[in-house]
């Protein structure tokens, strides 16, 4: 005797676009969580909370605003930013306890405010921890917001191997605000543009003559430029590859 069995996955989860989500009026936060009051652990880049004094603070203030949105179970927790928090298992371990003596269920979300790096950690523990707590996403630079804080990947390095651990679970919520953008590096502004021109190369060639046309604009930091470009990098990461290589020429 032999049973089929076939499983189909089906994912879809909603992006949005603002600015200062965390202003006490900014309902989105809201609208993700609706009214059920879970329990919800946040999660901030230290390259975040450094350039944004009082963030954690602000963090709290919008929840105590919002007490039907959920129950903050701990105050904000700082997680070193950039690669390092990939890198090494003991800041993993920090994540993971956190989660673990703050009593997250599979009804439970964590909330993660920060820059790829961040959000591939925390993800990927939240994706492991009891099969998968829900999370939430708040990109804070160019690339998260327009590549992969809108995705579906998560992962940590080990052995010299980058993501050699990782999981594909998407975020439950994205939320993209552009606010957080000004306070980047150069350098981390100007990385996420190049992969813009990456994904327009392979999948719209209408909006890589756009980027070349605003390639001035964008270096200079133009706010308005960096808006469209990370709606459409977006909405494109959803689109699949043309089957015909032509359309491209
Ligand atoms: N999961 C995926 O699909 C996917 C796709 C592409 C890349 N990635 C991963 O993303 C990571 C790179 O992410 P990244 O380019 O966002 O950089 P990053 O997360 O490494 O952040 C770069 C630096 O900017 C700081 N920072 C973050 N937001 C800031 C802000 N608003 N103001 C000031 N400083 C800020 C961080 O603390 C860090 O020091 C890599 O680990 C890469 O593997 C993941």
């Amino acid at each position: 005797m032999k049973i089929e069995q076939r499983i189909t996955v089906d994912f879809s989860y909603d992006i949005y676009f603002t600015r200062d989500v965390f202003g006490p009026e900014n309902p989105i936060l809201q609208n993700i969580f609706g009214h059920g009051k879970p329990r919800i652990l946040v999660f901030l880049d230290s390259g975040v909370a450094a350039a944004w004094p009082g963030m954690e603070h602000r963090i709290g203030e919008w929840f105590d605003a919002h007490p039907q949105s959920g129950e903050m179970v701990s105050p904000v927790i700082i997680v070193p930013g950039g690669e390092q928090c990939k890198n090494d298992f003991e800041y993993l371990k920090v994540i993971a306890r956190n989660m673990r003596i703050t009593k997250l269920d599979r009804h439970s979300y964590v909330l993660i405010v920060g820059g790829g790096a961040v959000l591939d950690a925390v993800g990927f523990i939240a994706s492991i921890t009891h099969r998968g707590i829900r999370h939430i996403r708040i990109p804070t630079t160019v690339l998260s917001q327009n590549d992969s804080g809108v995705g579906v990947k998560n992962g940590v390095n080990l052995f010299d191997a980058k993501n050699y651990f990782g999981t594909f679970s998407p975020a439950y919520g994205v939320v993209n605000d552009l606010n957080f953008l000004r306070t980047l590096k150069l350098r981390d502004w100007r990385a996420g543009i190049s992969e813009a021109f990456k994904v327009a190369i392979i999948k719209d060639r209408s909006f890589l003559l756009e980027l070349v046309n605003k390639a001035k604009k964008l270096s200079e930091r133009n706010e308005g430029a960096m808006e469209i470009l990370i709606r459409r990098c977006a909405q494109l990461y959803r689109k699949k590859l043309p089957l015909d290589f032509k359309q491209l020429i």
